[in-house]
């Protein structure tokens, strides 16, 4: 048996910061609200946290488009403020993983306004430049490439203007970025999660990607063939250094190109879009990418529904806002399924989403880009912003309103208590893993002790387990299960029992 890794016992939370919790009163989150907000972690049960970017920058992508790789920005409080969150953290159990952003850095970091109109800059080349640019689009919409006046050459950002792309097929960017590694990592993180890793420019600008349904299908410009033993360097940087957490954003749907990412000499994990990133609610979709997971992935995969870059699990699966019945049938899946689960803030407060209306309303770089570049095609204002509500990400973004904690809440922290307290739910492989009409059944065992599960999303159907002679951990040991009821049940073999 493989050894168990310290993430593999944990419960992750990802923080948002700008909207996580606000300790100074100017409205955004920071360190300072964070280190209030631990002991509220802890009773969560929480194991581990994700904190988004809080690097100096100009905010443009909220963090994501960093000017120094280094520092804190003063907005989120000085170093020493996230020395103390990790501290604390540490103090309470919970391990702290980073953001690290190395695809791109801000437009203003020092690397690039030198570079920037000076072909005679040691930094040119840390960057993309190009007399002759290819038809590559931003993820953002519109082309990735920003002419630059003085020297008629263009520079290739795959984000935002403001994010540019470091040139990794330059060796003194890899360097830097260890340098960056090994600056957290004396600060006391304990992982890494790697922004969009797969979209690393390691060989170079090649051929146009082809176009199909008016769409730009990524073929050259992302999963770059080299990346991968680029990658490898990295994270043999990283593991040399510590028994560190290393997640990595692909960004793809497709388990395919998932799974392709993750090894003991690539990444830990990778966020499991297929499962997460799914639009509307079908207990037929989420068993299938279960199924697919667990046949055709050979690491652990990610458990998660919500982040900051996606529409909030309720909104997108409840039958109406109110639903917290589907969101908790949901939950009990999340925190007995095999894989990592990571929660995103404020799903325990049945959180739904915000919803801008009016241009004003969106801060998000990926909605406003998307807004000039329908108008820059000739969209009149109202079809521009029909395609930027559409686009932007804004809905799951707003700050966490600190309030009761309700009976949502309390199955939250109830749930989250059973998968740390029993070991089968962290560690057991899956012996069945089954699908009638909207009901997800599956039993999953160790050496120890033996646990099945039943969650029914759909009409009432039969208990699977009930026969089965087992303690019922939660939920109700019925011979029939109604929808959005699930039941819970373990049997100990061995020392455990
Ligand atoms: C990741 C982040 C997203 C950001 C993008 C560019 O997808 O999650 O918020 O806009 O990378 O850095």
């Amino acid at each position: 048996m493989e050894p168990v890794r310290w993430w593999q016992e944990c419960v992750f939370y990802q923080i948002y910061l700008p909207a996580f919790c606000d300790g100074n009163g100017d409205g955004r989150g920071d360190f300072i609200g964070l280190a209030q907000k631990i002991d509220y972690l802890h009773e969560l049960g929480i194991g581990g946290i994700w904190i988004t970017p809080f690097y100096p920058s100009p905010l443009v992508d909220n963090g994501y488009d960093i000017s120094d790789y280094c520092a804190v920005d003063p907005r989120f409080g000085e170093l020493d403020d996230f020395r103390r969150v990790v501290a604390a953290c540490h103090g309470r159990g919970i391990r702290v993983v980073i953001d690290l952003v190395l695809n791109h850095v801000s437009s203003q970091h020092p690397w690039f306004v030198d570079a920037w109109n000076n072909p005679a800059s040691r930094y040119r080349d840390y960057f993309i430049f190009t007399d002759q640019p290819n038809n590559w689009q931003s993820f953002f919409s519109g082309s990735a490439w920003m002419p630059e006046p003085d020297t008629g050459q263009f520079y290739y950002h795959k984000f935002a203007p403001q994010q540019v792309d470091l040139n990794w097929q330059n060796p003194q960017v890899e360097q830097e970025i260890y340098r960056v590694m090994d600056f957290w990592l004396a600060a006391g993180v304990d992982g890494f999660r790697f922004d969009v890793i797969n979209f690393l420019t390691t060989d170079g600008i090649g051929a146009d990607n082809p176009q199909s349904a008016g769409e730009q299908e990524h073929l050259y410009d992302v999963n770059q063939p080299g990346l991968m033993a680029v990658l490898r360097r990295l994270m043999a940087y990283a593991r040399a250094r510590g028994e560190l957490f290393l997640i990595g954003e692909i960004g793809s749907e497709d388990l395919a190109v998932l799974r392709r990412y993750q090894a003991a000499d690539l990444l830990d994990v990778v966020f499991n879009f297929n499962l997460g990133s799914q639009k509307t609610f079908s207990a037929a979709a989420i068993f299938a990418a279960l199924t697919a997971m667990n046949e055709q992935q050979p690491g652990l995969p990610t458990l998660f529904f919500s982040s900051h870059d996606m529409s909030r699990m309720i909104s997108r699966f409840g039958e109406n806002e109110r639903d917290t019945d589907r969101a908790r049938a949901v939950l009990a899946l999340q925190l007995t399924a095999r894989g990592v689960p990571f929660i995103y803030q404020g799903e325990e407060f049945g959180l739904t989403d915000y919803r801008p209306r009016c241009l004003a309303d969106i801060s998000d770089v990926q909605g406003r880009t998307h807004y000039q570049t329908a108008l820059a095609a000739g969209m009149t204002a109202d079809e521009a912003l029909a395609i930027a509500l559409t686009h932007t990400r804004d809905a799951s973004r707003a700050p966490l309103p600190w309030g009761e904690k309700d009976a949502l809440w309390k199955d939250y922290r109830e749930l989250i208590a059973l998968r740390n307290h029993i070991p089968v739910l962290r560690y057991g492989a899956y012996t069945r893993l089954a699908l009638t009409d909207a009901c997800i059944g599956f039993s999953r065992i160790t050496a120890d002790e033996q646990v099945w599960v039943a969650i029914n999303f759909g009409a009432p159907v039969r208990n699977p387990w009930q026969a089965v002679a087992g303690e019922v951990l939660y939920g109700d040991n019925a011979p029939w299960l109604g929808k959005n009821q699930f039941v819970i049940k373990r049997r100990g073999y061995g020392k455990a029992q």
